[in-house]
């Protein structure tokens, strides 16, 4: 199956199409320097056998910025040594680092933006970005991804909203694509033509006259011009929406481009896959074949595997997904799908991050660090004679299910349902033992059950189903 098939990406062998893309641990603290609960985190990613992991955003500069890692001066480099050096002795895994510069932002809400930055900062970012690259290769990494997304410096040079009007200038494309471009050929200068290069960029930047996937295109091709290893594409994560709370730092996450780039629960799954497919295509169609990631809500199995036998994108990113479950290439490539953490997108990750907080995944059981080591031979839970129990009762156009606590050590239950005797999905996981589903639609038939599961993701057999077929309104029976 070609997504466990290995990609060379620039003498960088990954061992199958599936990378974690950055995400903010929030594990480091405000010193910048990667340490024994970092190494876990992105060991645990090795131990489960992800082809690429990108290592969270890691400051080139030394601007404050609360608990961040830094690979912005030589003292950083032993940290990140001996963090490829753990990554390495575990597994076939690539590791690279997202390497960023962001501008400054304070609790008045006031924010830097790109148009007062001066020719001579730009200069340094340039030089920064660089010499974070040599230390980068220095430190044992794989490569380096440049972070040109979300509300960062290089995005906001990329971004249609970019006010500068000197060489920079927002006013055209090619003003624009100048930072970024001056930033690839300076890293190449200093780490050469064979050390891999990845950017990060924004497929739509989800903003009112933000760019879209029509400019996102000619941005990629010059990328792939640029000679990068692989361009990552996200969307959204800008500050120009969003919203402020008083007396805190302004989250690039907070608006509706925010949301888009860490889509939960309400939206649907691969929602973003239509974008890399176009750039995709226009790329190659240009002649280039430099590998195209995507991401969002693809941890399904069977969508990833499409999203690649289909040619949407070269590589998947799964971030939550994995963050759930570091196990998930193992246990697909295994046939041991059943035995996944399945991400409900609840976003609890999300909103740690944007507390400044240890990032850490709901799923997991209470109070861990990491994802647990995964057990495949311990005990599944196992439900008491009552096979669960399960009940549903519907009320105000609500649906309540209640079931009985299963045995053996029980992690929390993934709640499945079919609408209109459709495909069955996980549509949530609770800890307890009482669900109110408030989506359903009057007049079409629901059947749900429920799977109590352990920490590693060994489920019980499911529970009875329930089937519920609440009528149409009255008002809807006069059109029906
Ligand atoms: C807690 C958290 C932290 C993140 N930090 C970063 C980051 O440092 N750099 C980045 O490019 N994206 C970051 N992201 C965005 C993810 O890389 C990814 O694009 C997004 O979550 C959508 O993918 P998913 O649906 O597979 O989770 C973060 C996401 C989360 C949930």
């Amino acid at each position: 199956m070609k997504l466990f098939e290995p990609l060379d990406i620039n003498g960088m062998i990954i061992p199958n199409r599936v990378l974690v893309p950055a995400m903010v641990t929030r594990l480091s603290g405000e010193d910048g320097m990667v340490n024994d609960d970092i190494i876990d985190r992105y060991v645990r990613y090795a131990e489960g056998e992800v082809g690429l992991i990108v290592v969270e955003a890691m400051a080139i500069h030394g601007a404050k910025a609360g608990p961040l890692l830094r690979i912005s001066d030589d003292r950083f480099i032993p940290g990140h040594a001996k963090l490829t050096k753990r990554i390495h002795d575990t597994s076939d895994s690539k590791v690279v680092p997202q390497i960023i510069h962001f501008m400054k932002i304070a609790r008045s809400g006031w924010r830097q933006t790109l148009d007062m930055l001066s020719e001579q900062e730009i200069e340094k970012i340039i030089e920064e970005f660089g010499d974070a690259a040599v230390r980068a290769r220095e430190a044992g990494y794989d490569g380096a991804e440049l972070h040109a997304a979300h509300a960062y410096t290089l995005s906001s040079s990329l971004s249609a909203l970019n006010g500068r009007r000197d060489d920079y200038t927002g006013r055209t494309l090619e003003g624009r694509l100048r930072m970024v471009g001056r930033v690839v050929k300076n890293v190449r200068k200093k780490v050469g033509n064979d050390f891999p290069i990845g950017i990060r960029m924004l497929a739509d930047e989800y903003l009112r006259e933000g760019y879209t996937v029509k400019e996102a295109k000619l941005i990629a091709l010059r990328m792939a011009q640029l000679g990068l290893d692989y361009i990552s594409l996200s969307v959204g994560g800008k500050f120009e929406d969003a919203v402020h709370t008083p007396g805190e730092i302004l989250h690039g996450y907070s608006g509706y481009s925010g949301e888009r780039c860490m889509p939960g629960d309400n939206h649907p799954d691969m929602l973003h896959v239509h974008l890399s497919e176009e750039i995709k295509s226009f790329i190659n169609s240009k002649g280039y074949d430099t590998p195209i990631v995507t991401a969002g809500k693809i941890s399904k199995p069977e969508n990833a595997k499409l999203v690649i036998e289909e040619g949407k994108a070269d590589i998947v990113g799964i971030a939550r997904g994995l963050l759930a479950d570091s196990d998930w290439v193992v246990k697909v490539r295994n046939g041991e799908e059943d035995r996944i953490v399945h991400c409900t997108y609840c976003n609890v990750c999300k909103e740690l991050d944007g507390a400044h907080k240890e990032v850490h995944c709901f799923l997991w059981p209470k109070h861990a660090r990491q994802a647990p080591a995964d057990q495949p031979d311990s005990d599944a839970p196992i439900w008491g004679a009552d096979k669960g129990g399960l009940t549903v009762e519907q009320a105000d156009g609500a649906a309540t299910l209640k079931w009985s606590k299963a045995e053996s050590e029980v992690s929390g239950y993934d709640i499945y349902r079919a609408d209109d005797n459709g495909d069955v999905e996980i549509i949530e996981a609770v800890k307890g033992t009482r669900f109110v589903d408030r989506t359903i639609l009057a007049g079409m038939p629901y059947r749900y059950y429920v799977r109590a599961y352990n920490k590693v993701g060994q489920a019980s057999v499911p529970s009875e189903n329930v089937m519920i077929e609440p009528a149409l309104p009255d008002y809807a029976e006069a059109v029906a």
